[in-house]
């Protein structure tokens, strides 16, 4: 399990969170035993983490951060010194002189030629002079569900780790990217592998893609029905963690008792089989679609 420090919570500051109290969920994650934290200069949070592991080891921490290359919002594009100020101005952020992946953040299938090409040199000096360890890259899992721009990615051979969407509603990683990542022994970080739309049926019937829908009221219920399953959010994490090929499942939260919850989810055993098989019936054939 990684701490992820952006998604819909941003450790609790999107929501209204105090930076005291995400510093503090960020300690709360590394005395859990959480090793693996996840940022980025997008989500505003990498200051708070650099905080937060001050009184840690830090070579007991894995520190994952990224940089956009294309920046919707201002239509610019990173170049390479963009790329090498990006990362001098994490570590400053971070507090710390190295980070352990760096990653190209949400990249697009159309925008992958020019990371390779301009933005991975770049990567590569970084390394070699010792400021980031491995290289990684993002995708952005709703303009790209079926991970297009990461089938390119793992036909080159420098990537160290992906980050990848994988979860109970759309397990199309299982057919193209985790293959690859487990022969090549790439890293493979699972973000995504829940979200609070999860819960909601509207949500959850558009995801089925005409297929009948089986009568459960709500959608999963055959899940939470299960005494063995606490609840929905604990399924979602159960399914993720036990995922042959999943390194690392990351969990975004800026509440400490969910933060705690989240872990516990992470302990217990997979899902049934029943339960595995009924989710493939359902949403398998998600990403079998798009191929045809
Ligand atoms: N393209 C990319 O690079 C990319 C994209 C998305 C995510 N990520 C990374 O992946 C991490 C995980 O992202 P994510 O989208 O999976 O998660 P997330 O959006 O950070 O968090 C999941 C959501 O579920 C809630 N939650 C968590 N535990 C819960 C619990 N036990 N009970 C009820 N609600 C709970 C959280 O709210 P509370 O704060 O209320 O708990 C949050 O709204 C991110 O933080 C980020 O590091 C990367």
């Amino acid at each position: 399990m990684g701490l992820g420090c952006g998604g819909a919570s941003r450790l609790g500051i999107l929501t209204g969170g105090t930076e005291a109290a995400a510093v503090g969920v960020v300690e709360r994650a590394l005395d859990l035993g959480i090793n693996l934290i996840d940022t980025a200069e997008l989500y505003g949070t990498e200051g708070i983490v650099g905080q937060a592991i001050q009184g840690h080891r830090r070579g007991k921490v894995v520190l994952s951060t990224k940089k956009r290359v294309f920046d919707r919002e201002k239509g610019s594009v990173a170049d390479a010194k963009a790329m090498e100020l990006g990362v001098e101005r994490s570590l400053r952020r971070l507090k710390t002189d190295v980070v352990d992946i760096f990653h190209a953040h949400l990249v697009l299938p159309d925008q992958y030629a020019y990371v390779r090409d301009e933005i991975v040199p770049a990567l590569l000096q970084l390394r070699e002079v010792g400021k980031i360890r491995f290289l990684g890259i993002t995708e952005s899992f709703v303009d790209d569900s079926y991970h297009r721009m990461l089938e390119q990615a793992l036909e080159d051979d420098c990537w160290d780790v992906v980050m990848a969407g994988f979860n109970l509603l759309n397990p199309s990683a299982r057919m193209n990217i985790l293959p690859v990542t487990q022969e090549r022994d790439v890293g493979f970080l699972n973000m995504i592998a829940f979200r609070q739309a999860f819960g909601d049926p509207g949500y959850v019937r558009e995801r089925l893609e005409g297929q009948d829908w089986m009568g459960d009221e709500p959608p999963l219920g055959f899940l939470t029905r299960d005494p063995d399953v606490e609840s929905l959010v604990e399924a979602a994490y159960r399914f993720s963690r036990w995922e042959p090929g999943v390194h690392v499942v990351l969990s975004g939260t800026g509440n400490p008792a969910h933060l705690e919850a989240n872990v516990q989810a992470m302990g217990k055993s997979a899902l049934g089989e029943r339960h595995l098989k009924r989710l493939e019936d359902l949403f398998a054939l998600i990403g079998v679609k798009s191929y045809l």
